[in-house]
């Protein structure tokens, strides 16, 4: 078996989950800015779309991402490691092979969660994976996202015979999104909501195996909470609280990494010279708009600045201003304790 490289400690502490249509390139951009120390991941793609598809459109990548996984989907071995390959000398820093998707769409590709139940598979694929990026320009871990099983699995040794058989073919980190995966009735948003979750199986897994670096994620829904799976597990991979209250991603990093905590506002302008660089490649603002919208979520002038962006954002030739503009409504200049008081006063 070859090596695939260990991951440091510190950067599997934090991370933002991989998801479709939501973490492109723009939107870990700005998590970046919010959480230094997270570890971010791709959307999903599939290793026949990198090996023939756009690939500066589908492996975009910013230099200030790292470190950043690229998660593949697909169940040909020898696809896979070449996708691996290729993603890893694109510059990603992990990859993370998907075996916790629930789509019909994937489910007839026969990849996603139905890879719980082909554990052999599943190893052929990580062990070809870990090989072709041993040969890459650039060496980089191969990890797996996985599920505790699928429909009526309920079995602790079952999911664990999956992991120590991946394990066995060179994967030492995995991401496990603590709940089954329901492969008919029930659409991917509720296969995100209505299967239990089971953190204490992903706790025994790094109980039983402290060799394995094990990352919970599902259902993670405040700083509290995030913290709290530390005490169990290498780390907490947050997705749909970190997007939908990117805030909550800084308060994390600078409460579990140091440092200070910057206002939203700051924050937000920090981002500008990506967003008018952008702009001026001519990238539509709506584009990266659209992840920023709840930078403000539960706080005051939250739902006007969030309606400012998604309206303005669509209008031909909006740029930077309409940023400024909904900001100014966030009464976060009046709310703020983080700004001096001069500016509460302005
Ligand atoms: C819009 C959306 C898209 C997702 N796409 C992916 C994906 O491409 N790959 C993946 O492994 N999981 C995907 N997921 C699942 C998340 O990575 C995560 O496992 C799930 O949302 C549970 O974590 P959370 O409760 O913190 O959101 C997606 C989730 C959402 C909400």
């Amino acid at each position: 078996m070859i090596d695939t490289p260990a991951i440091a400690p510190a950067q599997l502490r934090l991370s933002v989950a991989p998801m479709m249509d939501w973490t492109d390139s723009h939107c870990r951009v700005f998590h970046r800015l919010l959480a230094p120390h997270a570890r971010l991941y791709s959307e999903m793609v599939h290793a026949n779309a990198v090996i023939h598809g756009d690939r500066a459109r589908l492996l975009a990548l910013d230099p200030v991402e790292h470190p950043v996984a690229l998660q593949l989907g697909g169940s040909e071995p020898a696809l896979l490691a070449q996708a691996a390959r290729i993603g890893a000398e694109a510059g990603f820093d992990e990859i993370n092979l998907n075996c916790g998707c629930p789509s019909d769409r994937v489910q007839a590709g026969r990849f996603g969660a139905c890879l719980m139940r082909e554990p052999a598979l599943v190893a052929a694929s990580v062990a070809a994976m870990v090989e072709a990026c041993a040969a890459a320009d650039r060496n980089v871990p191969v990890t797996v996202k996985c599920r505790l099983g699928v429909d009526d699995d309920h079995d602790y040794d079952r999911f664990r015979a999956f992991i120590d058989e991946v394990a066995e073919a060179g994967c030492r980190m995995f991401v496990v999104h603590a709940r089954n995966a329901w492969l008919k009735g029930l659409s991917p948003k509720e296969n995100r909501e209505v299967p239990p979750l089971r953190y204490d199986w992903a706790y025994r897994l790094k109980r039983e195996r402290p060799d394995l670096q094990v990352i919970v994620n599902g259902g993670i829904a405040d700083a509290d909470e995030a913290t709290a799976h530390l005490a169990h597990v290498d780390g907490a991979m947050l997705g749909r609280a970190a997007y939908h209250d990117p805030y909550l991603l800084h308060r994390l990093d600078v409460a579990w990494f140091g440092g200070e905590l910057r206002s939203r506002a700051d924050l937000l302008r920090a981002l500008q010279p990506y967003v008018e660089a952008q702009l001026a490649r001519g990238v539509f603002l709506k584009h990266i708009v659209r992840h920023l919208l709840g930078l403000f979520a539960n706080e005051r002038g939250g739902r006007a600045f969030r309606q400012i962006l998604s309206e303005g954002a669509h209008r031909p030739g909006a740029d930077w201003s309409l940023v400024e503009r909904a900001l100014a409504v966030t009464g976060s200049f009046q709310s703020d304790p983080l700004l001096p008081a001069r500016a509460a006063t302005a």
